[in-house]
């Protein structure tokens, strides 16, 4: 069934009657890895791949929520003791309280939601949902007040708050900001942001999952993160946006090993993705690939968020012909973005899982991706 029907049947079952349906969407970004949280540039676009939920308000000050895909319920009030025990309630949570935090106003509601948004392979299930109910609150109870981008901080500070994730701003600015058809660059520094015509006639944007667990939590995200500041501080200067291989190398012998060469893949993503945007604009489809492989070995080799199954599909991409391969997200596990040309397609697609499958006992996932739009009302 599909996705509406399937949800609008839960809201009826659980608490009779209708809402009103918002979605947002997942989120791939074609390049600028771990720049958002140094102020560089990241240049994501939103998916058809969404989470979508049926809202309505229920006149008292508690929420309750239906995890349709989980199948479990979560009740909470409003106050900040009122945290639910479940995870993934917390995301929801936590847009209430963040919305609440802003001067928002966030009353008591109904809602069932579920969503087609791969979970823990990177393309930010977590930044759809908080886009979601961000956007949804906005609309329900603050009469579109809140700016848009306010609405991907709140999803941002509930991963801070909420979560335990201290992450950028890319996966929430992709969700809320996403358009049919266009990738944006943003400027993390500046939060100047434009979008970029994105139809490649001929090749195919397709994410080949390896199913390895990608869990940001307690993960070395927080470290990485933690370095880029460290090396920051000992150069003065806010954010590694500003900061250059000259000055990096003037200061080698004053860092740890580690904490350089985190900092040299963040200088060098950072001309990448203005790289990758000129030779989009000139067709220059060769340029955005060879970039793409390079942010994936500096990912790999310099800020170590790759892993075996990763960097295997890298290389199963480059052998089959894929112009740009690369692991994609914050990494430790999830997806490899792949730019591919329509016939090489079915050849990369049967030996990425024909070798993978050999060599780890399991068939990677694979997922064609549309850019689409981001946060938004469902009209019936
Ligand atoms: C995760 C974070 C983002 C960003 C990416 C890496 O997706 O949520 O803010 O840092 O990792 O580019």
């Amino acid at each position: 069934m599909e996705l509406k029907n399937k949800i609008v049947k839960a809201f009826e079952e659980h608490f009779g009657g209708k809402g009103t349906l918002y979605a947002s969407a997942g989120r791939i970004n074609l390049i600028g890895e771990h720049t958002d949280y140094n102020g560089g540039f990241v240049f994501p676009g939103a998916i058809d791949k969404v989470i979508m939920a049926d809202i309505r308000p229920n006149d008292t000050d508690k929420v309750n929520l239906y995890s349709l895909d989980l199948n479990e319920e979560s009740h909470f009030g409003l106050n900040e003791e009122d945290a639910p025990e479940q995870q993934w309630a917390r995301y929801v949570f936590g847009v209430c309280r963040e919305t609440i935090k802003r001067g928002g106003v966030v009353k008591g509601f109904d809602a069932v939601f579920a969503g087609n948004v791969p979970l823990g392979a990177g393309l930010s299930s977590s930044a759809a949902l908080e886009s979601c109910f961000a956007f949804a609150l906005n609309d329900m109870f603050n009469d579109n007040s809140i700016p848009k981008f306010e609405l991907a901080k709140i999803g941002q500070s509930t991963e801070h708050n909420y979560c335990g994730v201290n992450c950028g701003i890319m996966d929430q600015f992709a969700s809320v900001f996403g358009k049919k058809d266009c990738l944006i660059r943003l400027d993390c520094r500046s939060l100047e942001y434009e979008y970029f015509p994105f139809k490649i006639d001929g090749y195919k944007l397709v994410l080949v999952d390896s199913v390895v667990k990608h869990e940001l939590v307690d993960s070395p995200y927080n470290k990485r993160r933690q370095s880029c500041e460290r090396v920051a501080k000992r150069l003065g200067i806010e954010t590694l946006r500003d900061a250059d291989m000259e000055a990096l190398e003037a200061i080698k012998s004053d860092i740890s090993a580690e904490d350089y060469m985190r900092a040299k893949f963040v200088i060098g993503e950072k001309h990448r993705v203005l790289d990758v945007c000129d030779a989009l604009e000139r067709g220059d489809l060769a340029t955005v690939g060879r970039c793409m492989y390079e942010t994936h070995e500096g990912l790999s080799k310099d800020y170590e968020v790759s892993c075996e199954e990763l960097d295997y599909l890298n290389d199963i991409a480059k052998e089959c012909g894929v112009i740009g391969s690369r692991i994609m997200g914050g990494g430790f596990g999830g997806c490899t973005i792949n730019l591919v040309a329509d016939d090489k397609y079915d050849h990369f697609i049967a030996t990425a899982k024909e070798k993978f499958a050999a060599k780890y006992g399991h068939q990677p996932k694979i997922y064609d991706v549309i850019i689409s739009d981001g946060a938004r009302k469902i009209e019936e």
